[in-house]
């Protein structure tokens, strides 16, 4: 059996939590982004304890997580933020979903099928303020809820957006986009959509306290016990979810002029103890930490040598004592007095925190601690 653990520490995602909470004010509701198996995270137990806390909606991307999330039991309201596609369709009724929407053709296949069903189907719209990627461009918003509106298989029952430069304090494009969606659901409103739930807000821009005005925000890294980007203020004090755990499982002491790993990328300069442990990138410890990575052995720090290979990591001990087969090693997460976060592995490799928590949680073996499930 692999000696490589990913923890999940489910005390710490209900603290997260909380502290979103207090951050927007305990009458606000909260949309948890659970989407890419919650960050890495695990979605289904992730989500059954965001569930247990409270939890108003969550954020998939696709149909087949709102499958996996209802048959594991989750009967909270779930948002496809992807939308669906023509034959996703049968299963938004199925798994009583709530599609994003901005495409007109869709809506109206929709429509049929849950009248055929003698169903109406809630569906947020999704209206581009600046993100440039998914939904209904805010200058085309009011001709496409016009349309919508005729719809009776369906009732706009939310109006939403994604905000691209959240993170960063006082960017005044933030304030341009959250104008644009203002004045979006104006509009919605005066074609008769009356109280639709509005968001736009995830982590960045609640930290930054915007855009929560509509009473839902979205967070998804906050809740994982990380800050967006390194210029997030409010993100003091969130406790990381995920660790990684591995072991060493060989120690040797070799001379000067000994090349390390592949490529031959490093030479010791004097005699060194270098360990080999056992996880590599096909583990989700990045290639990039080849010569830059750093782990924890004993409380202390060691520095990566070589190349990374796929399942083995060469790490130089010299300066701790005793180190030998067997000892655990800490590539994510803390252990003594000292820790490793998925920014500063982030940062070392020219990436974000999410990237490392999705690369590491869905290649390992992971194991809930203080939890439901
Ligand atoms: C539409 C949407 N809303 C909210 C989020 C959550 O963003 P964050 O993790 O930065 O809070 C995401 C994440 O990518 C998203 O795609």
């Amino acid at each position: 059996m692999t000696s490589n653990i990913v923890n999940i520490d489910l005390s710490a995602l209900r603290r997260n939590f909380r502290k979103i909470k207090s951050r927007i004010g305990f009458s606000a509701r909260i949309l948890c982004v659970v989407k890419s198996d919650a960050y890495g995270h695990g979605m289904l137990p992730v989500a059954r304890e965001l569930e247990a806390m409270g939890t108003d909606c969550f954020g998939i991307f696709e149909v087949e997580e709102g499958r996996t999330l209802r048959d594991g039991g989750v009967r909270t309201p779930l948002l496809v933020l992807k939308g669906i596609d023509a034959d996703e369709i049968a299963a938004v009724t199925e798994y009583d979903l709530i599609p994003a929407v901005f495409d007109i053709d869709i809506a109206r296949l929709l429509s049929d099928h849950a009248l055929k069903q003698g169903k109406c189907v809630p569906v947020h719209v999704k209206v581009d303020t600046g993100m440039g990627r998914l939904g209904v461009q805010w200058q085309e918003a009011r001709s496409f809820i016009k349309g919508l509106v005729h719809l009776r298989g369906v009732q706009v029952t939310g109006i939403f957006s994604h905000l691209s430069v959240a993170d960063e304090v006082g960017h005044s494009f933030t304030d341009v986009q959250i104008e644009r969606f203002q004045d979006c659901v104006a509009m919605a409103h005066d074609l008769g959509i009356r109280d639709p739930v509005t968001h736009i807000a995830n982590s960045g821009a609640i930290s930054n306290q915007k855009g929560a005005e509509g009473g839902l925000v979205r967070p998804g890294i906050m809740l994982y016990g990380s800050s967006p980007s390194a210029a997030c203020p409010g993100c003091d004090g969130l406790s990381p979810v995920m660790s990684f755990v591995s072991r060493v499982i060989q120690v040797k002491t070799v001379p000067a002029g000994t090349p390390i790993s592949y490529g031959r990328r490093y030479v010791t300069k004097a005699q060194r103890i270098i360990a080999t442990i056992c996880a590599g990138y096909g583990d989700g410890y990045s290639r990039l930490l080849s010569n830059k990575g750093t782990v924890l052995i004993r409380g202390r720090r060691a520095p990566v040598v070589g190349t990374v290979c796929m399942n083995l990591t060469m790490v130089d001990v010299t300066g701790i004592e005793g180190v030998s087969a067997g000892d655990e090693v800490v590539i994510l997460g803390g252990q003594k007095r000292d820790r490793i976060t998925a920014e500063e592995i982030a940062q070392q490799i020219g990436t974000i925190s999410y990237e490392v928590y999705c690369a590491i949680g869905k290649s390992n073996r992971r194991c809930y601690l203080d939890g439901l499930s």
